[in-house]
């Protein structure tokens, strides 16, 4: 036995060092071949590398990119974006290839977000499946699909920590949880990477926005940016540095400032902390005429902004060509240092280097593969899978989900036949007339002469909105008939029904990017219709399509039950069908607390205590006058059609020391009518510390799957790993003192335990 674990551990550092030597000798070879490229290199040709014009349709800003194609041959590109498919990327690759001096082929990027042909479930509603594998196995079909069209880089995954639902962008990211963020991160890298660049259908990654997006003052979009770096080191770089322990190859600042100096000019962020003390190697790209925006920020003139950039250590310009104008002249008057344009311009070389551009500037050009991947019956299979994993059930008052067929169901509302909104926000490349709409999934399923339809209410009626959102794709169109007559229509077909299934929500239009909203409720057309289904008096199920928590408190109080489906993809429809009518039992889980109303925002499980912690029968406490303190669904929650139950905590021992663990431990029993699965949510809080520490904090959970009747013993194992943090002095460790541990499938509802680690 023990001569077998020696051979094995030989085998294994044997596997190791072949590993390790493999690269070494990889870096050498990519080492040479650089510099001997660089050293045929002049300073213009070198600058020009650093340039990232957009070529295409999709334009997020407001400078588009100009003569694209004239600055290719000059060799004053390094790549382009929002460009795909075999021909229009052959085209260009071609161009540079062919007819710049050095031949140097093109990176070409996209915001492959959430699926690329094949769209799945915004990444918000992703995150809610708590499903590791199901998160990597969409990033490696999106990029199947994105490197089959030409594409090697895809700006993603999206790492915000979002703490505010008014912000748009909330929808693109995994929520308010670093640790939970942090794991997705490291699937949606692994699953666009794969393990290294030896195939042709792996993308290279781009973990952004570096750093702190998502903290923008008041929910608004490419706002100030304030907060400590005990906050930044414990609750917001997380998931940026899982993604580079992930392997990830290139990085995207973000637009905001911090600490008064914008991202993509801030040194101590890129120099500092991204580069020093995580090592990151790859290569940093500004977001969308970042640079450019620095002179509004306030901190400088075009040639300034283009210096801080270049002496943060900023490789890449994405659009705003500041790089390009002055890169060269802020050399030759010794502002900026020869070596730091040289550095820049390595690391994107490298990074071409690795996806295999030099060896074949065309790997990823193929017409062949380009058929055989686009929405592939096995792709299609996966958009319904993880859409289904990823709704929630918020609430469902006396089991009346799931629906029984052989009723009379009134499905109304803007949202029940529609196409255009199910893909959400950044899913450029998805055709929204390929998602099938619930409707047809409904007339698929039963026949369309067995059910009842009313549109009820325009998906938005206020055209001030509409005049915002239509240019922008929404195509939002008013009904010919007035709001008094399709909710007189509504309620005539609700009437006729034994159940109401209203399906509402927001256009896609209204999360993503520059998408804030300051009230985020129901529009009020749609209120309207919903109040007047409920003086039907029949039940009502509310299905939800949106990209945000949403204000929910009267639906909550008046409707039977409420399913959040998101923008869950290409195949929503059948997802949501199969979920309505108990094909499938929904078990996704809130990433995000959806608040009572938008004055207890920012609101997130993970906070800390005061030194007056709420008590309802005392004035002097932390509290609102007008409303409780917790959020109306909490972090971690969702229902499932089937209960389950959890026993106490029991601990395996009660006291350790650093290098010990201790196993905690709980019986989860389903205890309901249906089989179905549950994420079990493991919590510590550390009472005592250095500095004050939340109330609670995510620390592992696992999904577990139970037929109807059945029990299962789950285990959750503490390591000293577990309760280290960012001191005061910045330095991650843990410190002896009292834990307390909690286990439950919400971060509201949980048993509790507590054990003490000794010194
Ligand atoms: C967004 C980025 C995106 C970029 C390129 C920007 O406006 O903030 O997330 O990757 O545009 O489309």
């Amino acid at each position: 036995m023990k001569l077998l674990s020696l051979s094995l551990l030989l085998v294994f550092s044997l596997s190791l060092v072949e590993g390790q030597t493999k690269k070494q000798a990889v870096n050498s070879k990519r080492n040479t071949f650089v510099t001997k490229l660089m050293s045929k290199m002049t300073l213009e040709e070198k600058v020009g590398q650093l340039n990232l014009p957009s070529v295409g349709f999709d334009v997020t800003g407001p400078i588009v990119s100009q003569g694209v194609e004239e600055k290719i041959k000059k060799g004053l590109v390094g790549g382009v974006f929002n460009t795909f498919t075999p021909i229009a990327v052959r085209k260009l690759q071609e161009m540079a290839v062919n007819e710049t001096r050095l031949k140097i082929p093109l990176l070409f990027g996209y915001d492959v977000i959430h699926g690329h042909r094949t769209i799945f479930p915004i990444a918000l509603g992703l995150s809610a499946s708590w499903d590791l594998s199901l998160i990597e196995r969409t990033a490696r079909a999106a990029a199947e699909e994105a490197s089959a069209d030409g594409l090697n880089w895809t700006f993603s995954p999206m790492v915000d920590i979002a703490r505010d639902p008014r912000w748009g962008r909330v929808s693109e990211g995994a929520g308010e949880d670093p640790y939970l963020g942090s794991l997705i991160a490291k699937a949606m890298v692994k699953g666009y990477q794969g393990d290294n660049f030896d195939k042709n259908n792996t993308i290279m990654a781009c973990v952004k926005h570096f750093a702190l997006y998502g903290a923008g003052e008041a929910g608004r979009d490419y706002n100030t940016v304030d907060m400590s770096r005990l906050r930044m080191y414990n609750e917001y770089f997380p998931p940026y540095k899982a993604a580079l322990e992930a392997g990830v190859k290139s990085v995207m600042t973000s637009f905001n400032e911090i600490e008064g100096v914008p991202a993509s000019g801030n040194k101590w962020l890129m120099e500092e902390v991204l580069r020093k003390q995580w090592g990151f190697a790859g290569l940093i790209v500004t977001d969308y005429t970042a640079i450019n925006e620095m002179i509004n920020h306030g901190v400088g003139d075009e040639r300034k902004v283009a210096e801080l950039t270049l002496n943060a250590g900023v490789d890449m310009d994405m659009v705003g060509e500041l790089l390009l104008k002055h890169g060269a002249e802020l050399v030759k008057s010794k502002i900026v240092k020869q070596a730091q344009i040289d550095a820049a311009c390595r690391r994107i070389l490298e990074a071409k280097f690795d996806l295999g551009l030099f060896d074949d500037p065309y790997r990823f050009v193929s017409e062949e593969r380009n058929a055989q991947e686009m929405m592939n019956q096995q792709k299609l299979n996966l958009s319904k899978e993880a859409a289904i994993k990823s709704m929630v059930l918020l609430k469902n008052a006396g089991q009346i989900l799931p629906l029984n067929a052989n009723q009379k169901i009134a499905f109304i509302g803007p949202l029940v036949k529609n196409q255009r909104d199910l893909l959400g926000s950044w899913s450029g490349a998805g055709d929204w007339k390929k998602a099938v709409s619930l409707w047809s999934a409904l007339e698929n399923k039963f026949g369309s002469d067995k059910l009842l339809f009313a549109k009820g209410c325009n998906l938005v009626d206020d055209e001030e909105l509409m005049k915002k959102l239509n240019p922008h794709g929404a195509e939002l169109v008013a009904d010919e008939r007035s709001p008094e007559k399709m909710i007189d229509e509504a309620v005539k077909v609700a009437n006729r029904s034994s159940v109401i299934v209203a399906v509402l929500g927001e256009p896609f239009g209204m999360s993503g990017e520059a998408a804030s909203r300051s009230m985020i409720g129901l529009l009020d057309n749609q209120a309207e219709l919903l109040r007047a289904l409920k003086a039907t008096g029949k039940p009502i199920i509310l299905v939800l399509m949106n990209g945000r928590p949403l204000t929910l408190e009267w639906e909550d109080k008046n409707l039977d039950a409420i399913l959040e489906t998101w923008f869950s993809g290409t195949n929503a429809g059948p997802a949501i069908a199969d979920v309505l009518f108990g094909n499938a039992n929904p078990s996704g889980k809130i990433t995000m607390s959806f608040p009572r109303n938008v004055g207890q925002i920012p609101i997130y499980y993970n906070s800390k205590n005061t030194g007056r912690p709420l008590d309802v029968n005392q004035k002097y406490t932390s509290k609102y006058l007008d409303v409780p303190n917790d959020p109306l669904y909490p972090f971690g929650f969702g229902l499932s059609y089937t209960n389950f139950t959890y026993s106490g905590i029991s601990l395996d021992q009660k006291e350790i020391k650093p290098g010990q663990k201790i196993e905690a431990s709980i019986t989860l029993s389903n205890t309901g009518k249906y089989d179905g699965e549950e994420v079990v949510q493991f919590y510590i809080q550390d009472v005592v510390g250095s500095i004050t520490r939340p109330v609670k904090e995510l620390k592992g959970f696992k999904k577990v799957f139970l037929k109807a009747g059945e029990s299962k013993a789950i285990t959750f194992t503490i390591s000293n790993d577990d309760l280290k943090f960012y001191n005061a002095n910045l330095k991650y460790a843990s410190e002896p003192g009292e834990f307390k541990v909690f286990i439950g499938g919400n971060s509201r509802d949980v048993k509790t335990s507590n054990f003490k680690l000794n010194p």
